[in-house]
């Protein structure tokens, strides 16, 4: 049921950093931005509510996207999300493609799924896409799963032509705000999300959950005990996702789990960090290397979870955010 992934989604404090770094050394530019303030550089006064209103960018890679929201003040729940993770940038929610979106809905209803839209699945507030949400509360232990299905070019025209009206959940969507997301993008050096890290509390009920709700089952179990974690690996599409349980106090994924896996209400949480598939991955090394990229490790380095090499770029000149690139070997 479910087809690799629609798009990351992480909230964090310096929009402009990640945008810049992305540009300058992977070749990608946001397909859509929203919240620039216009008011602010004209000298207008700001709505009060707009303060709630997170800046966002969306940035193409591959089949997929990566949503970047900056919340414009401390408070709200993106900044809730951020300040959980120390002031840090995280990832909030990935959400996942699902084909023939309603009747996806129906089904997850009927097996127990906790969907917060229950009555339709409804369009998304930037337009584009279809989408739905299973809550992030105690039954998914904290993890928040999104589901979306693009518009199909005629559903687009439709909606332009005025023949059929949009709502999200929050409000109307314009009729000229659907088309971005089918636009033809030159890809950048990140190919594809290649896997997505949760990290859970009850690794063997999130497994079941899985089961039930979704019928799949992991590809791959792990007790990885020199890492202090047991780990549950699933194929959507060509991303792994990767379920993670930490089994040691006083380590980073103890930690991050606490932090976001155990019940933090709708506003996500819940996957410590992405990987991002990469072409000839020491190539890209050494030509970032050469453009002024720093990175955590000194070298690639195998993942403990095996099949794959990753090297992760040091946090200081993207915004506060680590890229980790990633080969299959
Ligand atoms: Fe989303």
């Amino acid at each position: 049921m479910l087809k690799d992934v629609h798009h990351v989604s992480m909230y964090g404090l310096d929009l402009g950093g990640v945008q810049q770094f992305l540009d300058r050394h992977f070749g990608i530019l946001p397909i859509k931005t929203e919240g620039a303030d216009e008011a602010v550089a004209s000298g207008m006064r700001v709505a009060a509510a707009s303060l709630l209103k997170a800046r966002v960018a969306i940035f193409p890679v591959g089949p997929s996207l990566l949503e970047f929201m900056q919340p414009r003040g401390r408070l709200g729940r993106h900044y809730d999300v951020v300040r959980r993770n120390g002031g840090k940038p995280t990832v909030s929610h990935i959400c996942w493609k699902l084909e023939d979106i309603s009747s996806r809905h129906a089904e997850l209803l009927s097996r127990g799924a906790d969907i917060r839209e229950r009555d339709w699945a409804g369009m998304s507030a930037h337009g584009g896409y279809y989408v739905f949400n299973i809550v992030a509360e105690e039954a998914v232990r904290g993890v928040w799963f999104q589901f979306a299905e693009n518009l199909t070019l005629s559903e687009v025209t439709a909606i332009e032509e005025g023949q059929v009206k949009t709502r999200s959940h929050a409000r109307e969507v314009e009729a000229t705000g659907h088309k971005w997301v089918s636009s033809d993008v030159p890809a950048g050096a990140l190919k594809y999300v290649h896997h997505v890290c949760y990290e859970v509390w009850g690794l063997d009920y999130m497994v079941d959950y899985m089961r039930k709700v979704f019928g799949v089952e992991p590809f791959k179990r792990e007790d990885v005990s020199s890492e202090g974690l047991r780990a549950a690996s699933f194929h959507f599409g060509r991303t792994i996702a990767q379920f993670v349980e930490p089994t040691r106090f006083d380590d980073a994924n103890a930690d991050f789990a606490l932090r976001f896996g155990n019940h933090p209400g709708f506003c996500g949480g819940g996957v410590s960090h992405v990987g991002w598939a990469v072409d000839n991955l020491d190539d890209r090394i050494r030509e970032l290397s050469g453009s002024g990229v720093r990175f955590v490790q000194a070298q690639p380095v195998v993942s403990p979870l095996g099949g794959y090499r990753l090297i992760d770029t040091a946090p200081e000149l993207s915004g506060g955010l680590t890229f980790q690139l990633c080969e299959d070997v």
